[in-house]
């Protein structure tokens, strides 16, 4: 039996219209564009607007931009997995409600929250369908309206946030191309530093809860940082030695871009020169799950079949990781 291998075929985005400007935000809080630039590196980012619009309206968006540029047909799509921290409800799981948006109807489909690791979560559990031959057309949504859970008072988080939502197509291969290796952890030890508190079965939702303002992200900056810098930059060098890869092998890094600092700690652990490195935090904040396949997204013309990518995120849990993917296709 040849070895199958899952690698993406397609990426597909949608990005919402309206622009929040360091500018605006400083008329709303008390901040300015030079603190958000050299401390995070952000200038932009796009914010939904719209009555009745959440999480699942962008991520049927980017599939259709996906079905659009590959020319998928729904019909055999098999699995559709939506990674979200800002699913539209409770229940029913986001990927369902995509999947009636865009017309697949008996596909399974399921959420997962890893939070700004969720994309590498979502690749490496969707590969495992593959592999298995259980599953061969498979959309990844990542889709985030982080919007929803942000205080436009607290500027120790407004500034950092912004909507964003993906579309990726996984095949099966026999091809020595796709995900090669993964390299991905959770410890809920960092849980008090990032957080949601209220709206789960811990502090369901009350009068006090929306009063005290518990049902937006909460960070510990400081806490959090000193975490990403380090343990995201030690699961690629792990990623790297064990697949004897020096920087001259690899062709771009595709970090989470949650600050543009831990992003250049990480290529500095890597001695990746920054020409190598996906970059968009300026233009769309953080986006969580989605920032990584949207620099996919973004850099698409410049990839090249066999391109070594590695994928690195840290996010809530907390939960962190790296990828080595071999890129499936020339620019088309
Ligand atoms: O994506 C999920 C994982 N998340 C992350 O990886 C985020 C990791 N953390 C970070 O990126 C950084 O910690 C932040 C960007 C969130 C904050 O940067 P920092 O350099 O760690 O700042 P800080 O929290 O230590 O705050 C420094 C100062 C404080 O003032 P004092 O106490 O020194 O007077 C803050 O009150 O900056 C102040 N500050 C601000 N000033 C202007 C905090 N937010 C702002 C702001 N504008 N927006």
């Amino acid at each position: 039996m040849p070895q199958i291998n899952a690698v993406i075929t397609g990426v597909g985005a949608f990005t919402p219209e309206y622009r929040l400007t360091n500018d605006e935000l400083s008329r709303m809080v008390d901040t300015n564009d030079e603190w958000i630039m050299t401390r995070v590196g952000i200038k932009e980012r796009r914010i939904l607007k719209g009555e009745g619009l959440g999480a699942s309206d962008m991520g049927a968006k980017a599939v259709e931009d996906l079905v659009r540029k590959t020319g998928l047909d729904l019909q055999t799509v098999d699995l559709v997995v939506c990674t979200t921290v800002t699913g539209d409800m409770v229940i029913p799981a986001t990927a369902a409600i995509i999947c009636d948006k865009v017309g697949i109807h008996k596909a399974l489909a399921f959420d997962i929250n890893a939070a700004c690791s969720g994309f590498l979560y979502g690749l490496d559990l969707v590969s495992q369908y593959i592999k298995s031959g259980s599953k061969k057309k498979v959309i990844l949504v990542s889709t985030e309206k982080m919007s929803s859970i942000v205080d436009y008072t607290d500027r120790t988080t407004c500034v950092l946030f912004g909507d964003a939502a993906t579309a990726v197509l996984v095949e099966p291969t026999e091809e020595s191309i796709g995900l090669m290796d993964s390299n991905l952890h959770a410890d809920g030890f960092g849980r008090e530093w990032l957080k949601i508190p209220a709206g789960g079965s811990v502090m369901p939702a009350s009068h006090e809860t929306v009063d005290q303002k518990k049902h937006f992200v909460y960070q510990e900056g400081k806490q959090v940082f000193k975490y990403a810098v380090t343990y995201m930059a030690d699961a690629v060098v792990e990623v790297m030695h064990r697949n004897n890869l020096k920087a001259d092998d690899i062709a771009w890094l595709v970090p989470h871009q949650a600050n543009l600092r831990i992003i250049s700690a990480t290529a500095e652990r890597m001695e990746l020169p920054s020409e190598k490195v996906m970059i968009n935090i300026q233009r769309y904040g953080n986006t969580t799950s989605a920032t990584i396949p949207l620099c996919l997204y973004e850099w698409e013309k410049q990839l090249h079949k066999g391109d070594n990518l590695i994928l690195a995120a840290f996010g809530g849990g907390f939960t962190w990781g790296a990828q080595l993917i071999k890129w499936g296709y020339d620019p088309k």
